[in-house]
């Protein structure tokens, strides 16, 4: 994309990297600390060194360390060896670089958070903010600097196992989480005392993966990477957020990690990005292995020409490098222009004044008690009733025998969900429910197994096998023994869903059925007549259309985390009423994805509606659950929407506002969602697009306005037809209700 190159950028070309200092004190400080630097240590501050991974000449990352050869370490949570590295870092080095201590703390460090997809569930930014702080206060006191999240990937594709680590399919609700994540973990400014320094990943549309397999290619037009993937990075760097990681895939056939458009022209030109970028882990030798570059030299100059900073642990930058700039094959300028941003984030953060952690407080930090009432504050909070036929829920407090069926009933590792820090055990569904029925009899029963059918590639490199399956006939014995419970119970509540391996990273599926004998388990303890409730445990939306049929009450919990058990059981109970929303469409089959609410309108107008979008021999099209889509205890009943002005100029704000009343009995939490159309323009607009939404808590019989500006930011679009973004005048339509099948509607038009 051709473009002006800005006249800062111009000068500093002409007068060579000298004259490129800006006159702010850490910019002048970086640019001093360079000047003294060799080639060798340059280079070293673009290095990412795996914590216990030797170096390409078997040097102990101690030697490289000392020798000013890592900017950054990966890897490790120990809080020693964190330490010691940092001492000989700070105090061995020549020029005493601090490191940054890099880790995938994405859900919390050792009180567990829901999983992403969860915590977008609670449709709260104000919570995801204060849960990130206090994973980052975690982090940091136990010496981790810097963490790999918010990973800001919009996921239609519910086969992609990374959709779990994500907000889910929509750009509005993903850009408030990655705008809460990020000042929740960095706090409103780098070197915030006791947040880390976050990395924004994985840029870009890595969450567009051909058929959901993960790696796999992606091909996006600009329309959507504009309109759809690239909004909530551009959220997260006017947050503030330090780094950016690039993307493992090729994007429309260019690796993202040696991508220069997408990691120059977009995110720091478009975006005005000032952090610097990291690869994702081995990004930089796998350009390679794209047939992209023609070797591991190749690879890493051109990771590095295409805006690559530091080199996530393949440790091609630290060999590769030296030579080519040695023979004249890369400019040195190249090499300086990246080592200053290192620098420049270190020295924003305050790393050089506090160079360590604080573990002599780490015991009392993790047992800090509003810690843990968080967790089980935001799983209470990410839980969404998605049916609830003839208010089966909430169960009685005088139940007497509880049966609780499923491989996950009583699984404290896989309550967490996946990118957990510590190994240890959450509060199962089991122990959560004994716990708020201290009277009642409760039994378990595993009802079978279920596992990955291949080990996680990390695990089969490291030569262990797929966990075994359990033979066939202990799995019937298994579910027989489950039957019989359930007979011998008042209820029976069935936690099925996915392991933790079973969705995240190198875990996308083909199917989205249930696995192992789930299904029928489930349709053996349906049989016996029993009241059933199904809590589900999963990281993506699964085939659940026959539960759905025959299960009256369906709670998803996602992976809700260290407390998921206690917060489950709360809301089982009534003593929480839940208010999550699906931030994803749930399909009603695997061959319903891409599912995604947001889509544009077909050939078919308002009186011929057989021509639209739609699968017309074996199934509806529409979704089992629709985007924003959740249940709760109460009702709630909207008014119409009501606009401050039905006209307005292109950019003018318009106030939409709506009466909302808690109809039930009991006292519960809304989440108010606007969408809007446009009806014409240079561009088709989606048929819907969520602009507001709020979570509200209603006493019963209370009725509450609530209000939304539409201003230039929410009705502005990326036009394929000019190119550019702009709010065009003409007609919208709003409606405002619980969610992407909202009925109240109003209008108004924007004149020039
Ligand atoms: C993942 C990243 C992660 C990195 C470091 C990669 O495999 O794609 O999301 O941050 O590993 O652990």
């Amino acid at each position: 994309m051709a473009r002006l190159l800005p006249l800062a950028a111009a000068i500093s070309l002409l007068a060579g990297t000298a004259f490129a200092a800006p006159p702010d004190p850490v910019a002048q400080r970086a640019q001093a600390l360079l000047a003294r630097m060799t080639l060798e240590e340059k280079i070293g501050q673009l290095t990412q060194l795996g914590a216990e991974v030797p170096g390409p000449n078997q040097e102990k990352p101690e030697e490289l360390i000392r020798a000013g050869k890592a900017g950054s370490v990966l890897w490790t949570i120990d809080s020693d060896l964190i330490a010691r590295l940092q001492r000989v870092a700070v105090q061995e080095s020549r020029l005493g670089i601090p490191l940054l201590f890099g880790y995938d703390v994405i859900h919390g460090y050792k009180n567990v958070f829901p999983v992403p997809l969860g915590m977008a569930a609670t449709w709260d930014p104000a919570l995801v903010e204060r849960s990130q702080a206090i994973a980052a206060r975690e982090s940091w006191t136990a010496g981790i600097n810097w963490t790999f999240t918010p990973m800001v990937d919009i996921a239609r594709d519910a086969r992609w196992g990374r959709i779990v680590e994500g907000a889910g399919e929509d750009t509005f609700l993903g850009i408030a989480m990655a705008r809460a994540q990020v000042r929740g973990l960095q706090g409103p400014a780098l070197g915030t005392p006791e947040r880390v320094l976050t990395s924004v990943k994985h840029f870009a549309a890595y969450g567009a993966a051909d058929g959901g397999r993960d790696y796999d290619s992606v091909y996006v037009p600009e329309v959507l990477l504009q309109n759809v993937y690239f909004p909530p990075f551009r959220a997260a760097v006017e947050a503030g957020a330090g780094t950016v990681m690039s993307a493992y895939m090729t994007l429309n056939d260019v690796p993202a990690s040696g991508n220069r458009w997408l990691l120059r022209d977009v995110l720091r030109q478009d975006m005005g990005f000032k952090g610097f970028v990291i690869s994702d882990a081995f990004a930089v030798q796998s350009l390679e292995n794209h047939g992209y570059a023609a070797d591991n030299a190749d690879a890493a100059a051109r990771g590095l020409q295409a805006g690559v900073n530091m080199d996530m642990a393949s440790n091609s930058y630290m060999r590769q490098l030296p030579a080519l700039v040695k023979a004249g094959k890369l400019p040195q300028r190249v090499v300086d222009d990246a080592v200053r941003d290192v620098l420049t984030v270190k020295l924003r953060m305050g790393l050089f004044e506090k160079p360590y952690g604080d573990p002599a407080r780490k015991e009392a930090v993790f047992n800090d008690p509003a810690h843990r009432a968080a967790t089980r504050e935001a799983a209470q909070r990410s839980i969404v009733l998605l049916r609830n036929e003839g208010r089966a829920l909430p169960l009685a407090a005088a139940l007497k025998r509880i049966a609780v069926i499923g491989p996950l009933g009583d699984s404290g590792e896989d309550i967490k969900g996946s990118w957990t820090v510590e190994k240890g055990a959450g509060v199962t569904v089991l122990e959560g429910i004994k716990a708020r029925w201290p009277q009642a009899e409760v039994t378990f029963s595993r009802g079978g197994d279920m596992q990955r059918a291949y080990a996680l590639p990390w695990d089969a490199n490291d030569g262990k096998p797929a966990p075994a399956l359990m033979p066939a006939a202990e799995q019937q014995a298994e579910l027989a023994q489950a039957v019989e419970a359930a007979r011998q119970a008042d209820t029976v509540v069935m936690v099925l869903g996915e392991r933790a391996n079973m969705s995240g990273e190198a875990a996308s599926v083909a199917s989205l059925a249930l696995q192992g004998n789930q299904q029928a388990l489930l349709q053996a303890v349906v049989a016996t007549g029993k009241p059933v409730v199904l809590v589900l445990l999963n990281g993506r939306p699964l085939d659940i259309a026959w539960a759905d049929a025959h299960v009256p009450a369906i709670v998803e919990a996602w992976f809700p985390g260290s407390e998921g058990g206690h917060a489950i059981a709360d809301v089982l109970s009534g003593a929480v009423n839940p208010g999550g929303k699906l931030p994803v469409s749930w399909p009603r089959s695997t061959g319903h994805v891409p599912a995604y609410y947001n889509h544009n309108l077909t050939h078919a107008n308002e009186a011929d509606r057989n021509f639209t979008s739609r699968y017309s021999t074996d199934a509806p099209s529409s979704p089992l659950y629709p985007f924003g889509h959740g249940l709760s205890y109460t009702t709630f009943a909207y008014g119409a929407p009501t606009l401050d002005r039905t006209t307005a100029r292109a950019g003018e704000p318009v106030k939409v506002s709506v009466k909302v009343r808690n109809t039930g009995a009991v006292a519960g939490d809304e989440v108010v969602q606007l969408y809007i159309h446009q009806r014409a323009g240079s561009a088709a607009r989606p048929q819907r697009e969520l602009k507001g939404f709020q979570r509200v808590n209603l006493q019963p019989g209370a009725e509450q306005t609530v209000s939304f500006t539409l201003g230039r930011e929410e009705l502005k679009f990326w036009s394929p037809a000019t190119m550019a973004w702009g709010v065009e005048p003409g007609a919208f339509d709003v409606w405002v209700g619980g969610s992407s099948t909202a009925q109240a509607h109003a209008e108004f038009r924007l004149t020039r």
